[in-house]
C-alpha cells in the first residue's frame, strides 16, 4: 500500500498536532500514514508519490520555517506539477500571507491543493479545524492510487 506521507515542521507543536489528526484521517479512510518531521526527509521520497501533507506554521515575517521546510520547498517544487498536495499549518497573529503564498507557489509549479486552500488555525487546533484535517486526511488516502 502507499503511504500517505505528512510532514511537517513544528517548533511548539501545534502544527505537529495537526499533523497527527490528518494521520487519523487517513488511518479513518483505511489507509497507512506515516507522519515525518521535514528534517529527516528528503524530497525524493515523495517522487513516486500522487497525493501528501505539508504542515508549517508561520514564521519569520509570514513565511516559511526557513532552515528546514523552506529549503525541503525550494527543492521539492521542480517535482510537485501533477501532485495533490495538502497543506496546513498554524498561525499566531497575520492574516495568513504565508499560507497564500505557499498555496501559490505550489499551484504555479504544477500542483493541485487537495481541499482547494490549506488548512489554518490560530494557535491549538479547535474541533472545527480538527473535522477539516480529518477530511483532508480520507482525501489523501483516496488520491493515493
Ligand atoms: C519566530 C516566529 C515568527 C512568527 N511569525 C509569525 C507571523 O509572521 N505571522 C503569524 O501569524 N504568526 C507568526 N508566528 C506565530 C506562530 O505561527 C504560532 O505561534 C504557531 O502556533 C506556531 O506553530 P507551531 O506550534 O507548530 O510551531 C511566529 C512565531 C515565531 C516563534
Amino acid at each position: 500500500m502507499t503511504k500517505a506521507y505528512i510532514i511537517y515542521w513544528s517548533g511548539t507543536g501545534n502544527t505537529e498536532k495537526m499533523a497527527n489528526i490528518i494521520a487519523d484521517g487517513v488511518k479513518l479512510a483505511g489507509g497507512e500514514p506515516e507522519v515525518l518531521d521535514v528534517s529527516t526527509v528528503k524530497p525524493e521520497l515523495l517522487d513516486g508519490v500522487k497525493a501528501y501533507a505539508l504542515g508549517c506554521p508561520s514564521m519569520g515575517a509570514e513565511q516559511l520555517e526557513e532552515s528546514s521546510m523552506e529549503p525541503f520547498v525550494v527543492d521539492l517544487l521542480p517535482h510537485v506539477s501533477g501532485k495533490q498536495i495538502a497543506l496546513f499549518g498554524s498561525y499566531g497573529w497575520g492574516d495568513c500571507e504565508w499560507m497564500r503564498d505557499w498555496e501559490k507557489r505550489l499551484q504555479d509549479a504544477g500542483a493541485t491543493i487537495l481541499g482547494t486552500e490549506g488548512v489554518t488555525v490560530l494557535g491549538e487546533p479547535d474541533s472545527e479545524t480538527e473535522e477539516k484535517l480529518i477530511e483532508i486526511g480520507k482525501l489523501i488516502a483516496s488520491n493515493l492510487d
